[in-house]
């Protein structure tokens, strides 16, 4: 695997190494000094056209935890301002000597065309409507792990409640939790779901409240108003009153069952429960859970023989 632009690049069997090697990261950072010396000598450009707190910061540590050089570009800060194109810019970066970047842009597609202007390797953080395949492979790890179903999600239902439509987490997360065997149940208006769903292999309900007891996860979703205009925005207090996570839905999800959510947290939109008090909240999970996995994909892609480099580097 040359690449990461999307969970379909991944083989089930690769989803499954990569969770369980993110095992093993997370060991590493749960020791006093987490860093290891796996990645030395390697630079990763963190190149973010769009905002992001989760995402960036949680690279640029995964980074530095292999010893990484970590280059940090902001377009806002950056020559874009002076009419610099995205391809000057990736060349630019690519002479300093760069081994992966790690690209986030609101174009859908853009880290496939960075792929054909530099050899480094290009990991999607997110690409408009399209991907972000960490994040899937993030809250897939984050469930497994906490229902200790190492390598599937047979038998768990998953609603994914909110804006499916422009929503680049739902298309990784459903993909990656289908192929590890989940049910996935979109919970939207009609407005925030794809014109289509032909394909995606999951079913659709109508309000949280007809899914709420019965799922083993509930995942919610903001609002992306970034990525509609005006007339597409439905009235919130329309939304929330079927689709808003409220102390009395979070009140009837089942014991076991898990909240996710990819934050930002839009709070009073599409939770208006205070997450810090739902039992099976893993929302701050997610962000750690993060780092490992990230750890694991940079690994993956720059750090070559697993069990001698990764095992070296775990000893050093
Ligand atoms: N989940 C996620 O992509 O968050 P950020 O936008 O903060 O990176």
């Amino acid at each position: 695997m040359k690449h990461l632009l999307s969970t379909r690049d991944l083989s089930t069997e690769d989803i499954v190494s990569i969770l369980a090697m993110a095992d093993h990261m997370a060991e590493i950072n749960a020791r006093a000094v987490p860093k290891v010396p796996a990645l030395r000598g390697r630079t990763v450009a963190s190149v973010f056209f769009e905002d992001s707190t989760r995402t960036r910061l949680s690279f640029e540590t995964a980074a530095t935890r292999l010893s990484a050089e970590v280059l940090t570009f902001t377009a806002s800060s950056s020559s874009v301002n002076k009419g610099e194109s995205l391809r000057d810019t990736i060349e630019t970066l690519s002479a300093m000597g760069v081994d992966a970047f790690v690209i986030r842009h609101k174009s859908s597609g853009a880290p496939q065309q960075i792929t054909q202007w530099t050899d480094a390797a290009v990991i999607n953080a997110g690409d408009g409507w399209h991907q972000h395949p960490t994040q899937g492979l993030l809250d897939a790890y984050t469930i497994t792990r906490n229902f200790n179903e190492l390598n599937s999600m047979k038998g768990r239902t998953v609603a994914i409640v909110g804006d499916i439509k422009h929503s680049r987490v739902a298309r990784s997360d459903i993909d990656v939790f289908t192929r590890l065997g989940a049910k996935v149940v979109l919970v939207a208006p009609g407005a925030f779901l794809p014109s289509s769903l032909e394909g995606w292999g999951v079913t659709t309900a109508d309000s949280l409240d007809d899914v709420i007891d019965v799922v083993d996860v509930v995942y919610m979703l903001r609002i992306q108003r970034e990525r509609m205009d005006s007339a597409q925005m439905p009235s919130l207090r329309e939304y929330s009153s079927l689709f808003a996570l409220t102390p009395e839905r979070a009140a009837r999800m089942q014991n076991h069952a898990l909240l996710l959510h990819p934050g930002p947290i839009n709070r009073g939109v599409e939770m208006i429960v205070d997450p810090s008090l739902v039992p099976g909240s893993r929302i701050l999970q997610q962000v750690t859970n993060g780092i490992s996995i990230r750890m694991a994909v940079l690994f993956s892609l720059l750090g070559g023989d697993a069990t001698t480099t990764l095992s070296n580097g775990v000893e050093a």
